[in-house]
């Protein structure tokens, strides 16, 4: 994969699969300006990665992620917050953005920049002891890194108002309840599980993954049928590559595909 040293993130590679894990465990990962750059240059690398089918990102230690750095923030002007969330809101979008599947693995505090961060994924798996929260008002702030936006998109616009209100975190099994996350595993469990369900994902086409994703999140927002015809559009376009030849070819063969993601 790519060969370059992170100081406040690593990176490794496990066949197709990439792994990114946020590193600054003694504060609970929490987002400062150079980890944001390092996790939008890693998204913008991996996603010109041909050799990566998908992306897993997790946390080391106790914490996914406890929010955007508050010690940083402490001294900040207006102009700097400004440019924080600016960077923020540009580094989520690499990650949502990215023609790859992205699972976020949460094995703990999940809170503030880091559950926007989460949102940002396309599915979120949870350990049973992660606590997902956006608790921003409680330092008189608002969220910065689209949690206004994704939020209510993903849980519905009352509970989005109830946890941004209140500023209570959310143990995961309640998570799971009202759709935040995917799934929750034992703590123990978290990485296996999500390796295994990007394995399965990994053996997918990647031209039709990328066009599924991109045809779910650019829909979402549109009438109906603008969204329909964006997926005309879309299934041509897989309709056209290489990887539905092979896969076609391959199930009349009774064999498995070999996908090159052309
Ligand atoms: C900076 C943080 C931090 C954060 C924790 N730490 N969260 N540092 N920014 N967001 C640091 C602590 O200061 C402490 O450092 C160390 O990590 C361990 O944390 P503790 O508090 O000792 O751990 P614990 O008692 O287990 O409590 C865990 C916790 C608590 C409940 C998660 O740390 C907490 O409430 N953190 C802040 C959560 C939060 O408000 N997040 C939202 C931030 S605003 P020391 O040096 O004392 O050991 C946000 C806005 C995003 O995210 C948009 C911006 C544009």
């Amino acid at each position: 994969v790519i060969s370059m040293s992170w100081k406040n993130i690593t990176l490794t590679q496990e066949e197709t699969i990439a792994i990114v894990t946020l590193n600054r465990p003694k504060v609970l990962n929490a987002l400062n300006t150079e980890t944001l750059n390092e996790l939008y240059k890693v998204f913008t690398q991996l996603d010109g990665d041909t050799g990566i089918r998908v992306i897993i990102i997790t946390g080391s230690g106790k914490a996914f992620i406890a929010g955007a750095d508050i010690s940083e923030m402490n001294t900040y002007t207006p102009d700097e917050a400004r440019a924080f969330s600016q960077l923020g809101h540009k580094t989520m979008d690499a990650i949502q953005n990215t023609g790859k599947p992205v699972i976020a693995a949460v094995n703990g505090f999940t809170l503030g920049g880091g559950l926007e961060l989460a949102l940002a994924c396309d599915i979120i798996i949870a350990s049973e002891n992660a606590v997902l929260g956006l608790p921003e008002v409680n330092l008189g702030l608002i969220q910065g890194f689209g949690g206004t936006q994704r939020l209510p998109r993903l849980v519905g616009k009352a509970r989005a108002k109830e946890l941004i209100f209140t500023g209570e975190a959310l143990k995961a099994p309640r998570a799971y309840e009202i759709g935040l996350v995917n799934k929750v595993v034992p703590q123990e469990d978290l990485l296996p599980e999500v390796e295994k369900m990007a394995q399965v994902i990994s053996r997918k086409g990647p031209v039709a993954l990328t066009l599924a994703k991109s045809g779910i999140d650019s829909g979402y927002d549109l009438p109906l049928s603008d969204g329909c015809n964006k997926e005309i559009v879309a299934f041509v376009e897989s309709f056209s590559s290489q990887d539905r030849e092979e896969g076609i070819k391959a199930f009349l063969e009774k064999r498995k595909p070999v996908f090159t993601g052309k």
